[in-house]
């Protein structure tokens, strides 16, 4: 059988395809970028049917530049923006509701309530995840509670529900298999980690009945066939993980103690804690890292929620650079006299603050002020809120005595003094791999390896190639003073004070 992999990333902003060859290498790219939908103030929306319209196309050209008919693909990986939630009618696959994006914002309140009633114990306890409107189980509810007639609809059993992925296989599989992987169900706050099973207690409280939601399998797994009709043959669908998850395979992060921090529209940074469900004292998540031949691995995440998405800001917003790889440029520029702190709570700030308030501030303005103080204040906010993110870890993990080097992916790496700056704020080692394309090879070597076509784990790991280390090269008391000045920034910014 051909080394042939077909990754579908299905991301925030864009849809992208890759088919990667037998040695492991991206050979062909189709990519989409699609509609973002803010109906109100902190509401984020997508449309299933452009989003499916996209994978196809995406797929279908990827196929076409690669030179490739559907038979020579060995396997088909999907990975996917996580939390985003969609529900559709089973017979006919026609979604009742836009798909809520994992960023919205709107059930800020019930998440209060349920806070109010005394329940993020019990959510924290089962799931690993806090009472945030981030998660999809609050934005299930609200779609049932708001959509007229879903909830009996639902419990009818005429509608079925699932994150991006799950859409995706149903409409690949021509409506045959409703499925999800652990990794994506352990981000819904419905899915008790422990047991690995929908946690009927919690479906009771958020009165989302069990049949709208999907099986629920390991990352490697029999997802089901494509339609026929889409590609020309069947191609099987074996590989499945979210997003984060996904980079950390990718990054082969495999071991307890490795760290991966991808720097897409938000920024996550995941680390392994091997078969320990380390439950975080410092507001990280507790997460599926993978499920593999029916043993789970787990991680402490922390999640910002902007970060490359800040960067579009400086594109699309203030119109200061004319594409996101001239930022790190524009940023060198900056007066280094000037103390500019942007902080980027667009949609609130994630962890470890979990203030879905939050609205974004600058600070440190001077006549003097421009794009190149701008750009800096940007990229330098992305690496305080990674260093907010790793103390947080330090503290959760093995009392902060293990090392840390920090593997890096996503856009904004491509900038080495971004990457300087971020090893500089985190006073710990920076590694940038040659194969950026992580979260695709995460999710093409979940299905390539179930094929029987790719490596398995260790081999996968050991083909890991470092392109650059970045060093801490900066003054401590400089960085001390800096840091401080960001923390400083962060209070003033919190919607309590
Ligand atoms: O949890 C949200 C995450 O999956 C989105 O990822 O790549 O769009 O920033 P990304």
């Amino acid at each position: 059988m051909s080394g042939y992999v077909l990754a579908i990333d299905q991301g925030t902003t864009s849809s992208r395809a890759i088919v990667f060859d037998a040695s492991m290498q991206p050979v062909a790219t189709g990519q989409k970028e699609f509609q973002q939908h803010y109906p109100k103030s902190g509401w984020v929306e997508h449309d299933p049917e452009e989003i499916w319209k996209g994978v196809v196309s995406t797929a279908r050209s990827a196929l076409r530049k690669a030179k490739l008919e559907a038979a020579d693909v060995a396997a088909i990986g999907i990975t996917n923006q996580r939390e985003t939630i969609v529900v559709w009618e089973r017979d006919s696959g026609k979604p009742i509701h836009n798909a809520i994006v994992w960023q919205d914002r709107r059930t800020a309140p019930m998440c209060e309530k349920l806070k109010t009633e005394g329940l993020e114990e019990t959510f924290t306890a089962k799931t690993g995840l806090l009472l945030d409107p981030y998660f999809s189980g609050t934005k299930l509810a609200w779609i049932l509670d708001e959509v007229k007639g879903a909830r009996e609809r639902a419990e009818k059993g005429e509608l079925l529900a699932g994150t991006i992925d799950t859409f995706l296989i149903w409409r690949l599989t021509g409506g045959k298999a409703h499925v999800t992987d652990a990794t994506n169900a352990s981000r819904t706050l419905l899915y008790n980690i422990k047991t690995n099973e929908w946690d009927d207690e919690l479906l009771k409280t958020l009165r989302v009945p069990k049949a709208l939601l999907p099986e629920v399998k390991d990352s490697a797994a029999d997802f089901g066939v494509t339609n026929k009709k889409l590609f020309g043959a069947a191609i099987p669908i074996l590989g499945v993980a979210g997003d984060q998850q996904a980079a950390v395979i990718g990054q082969a992060c495999f071991q307890p103690g490795m760290l991966k921090a991808t720097y897409g529209t938000g920024c996550f940074a995941m680390l392994n804690t091997g078969q320990a469900m380390v439950s975080s004292k410092n507001r990280l998540l507790t997460t599926i890292a993978y499920r593999l031949d029916g043993v789970t691995t787990y991680a402490l995440e922390g999640s910002i929620f902007v970060a490359g998405a800040a960067v579009q800001w400086l594109r699309d917003g203030l119109k200061i650079i004319g594409k996101a790889a001239d930022s790190g440029a524009l940023a060198a520029k900056a007066d280094p006299t000037q103390q500019l702190y942007l902080v980027p709570a667009f949609v609130g700030l994630g962890a470890p603050h979990w203030d879905a308030d939050a609205r974004g501030a600058i600070y440190g303005l001077t006549r003097n002020s421009g794009p190149a103080e701008f750009a800096r204040a940007t990229l330098e906010s992305v690496a305080y809120q990674t260093r907010d993110l790793l103390d947080a870890m330090r503290k959760d993990w093995q009392d902060g005595e293990t090392e840390t080097v920090l593997r890096v992916d996503g856009g904004m790496v491509a900038s080495d003094w971004m990457l300087q700056f971020l090893a500089d704020m985190l006073d710990a080692p920076v590694d940038r791999p040659t194969q950026l394309e992580t979260t695709a090879l995460g999710a093409a070597w979940l299905a390539g390896s179930r094929a029987g076509v790719w490596p398995d784990t260790e081999e996968f790991a050991a083909g890991w190639k470092l392109d650059s280390q970045f060093c801490p090269a900066i003054d401590a008391d400089v960085r001390d003073r800096k840091l401080e000045g960001w923390r400083d920034a962060v209070r003033r910014t919190l919607s309590a004070t």
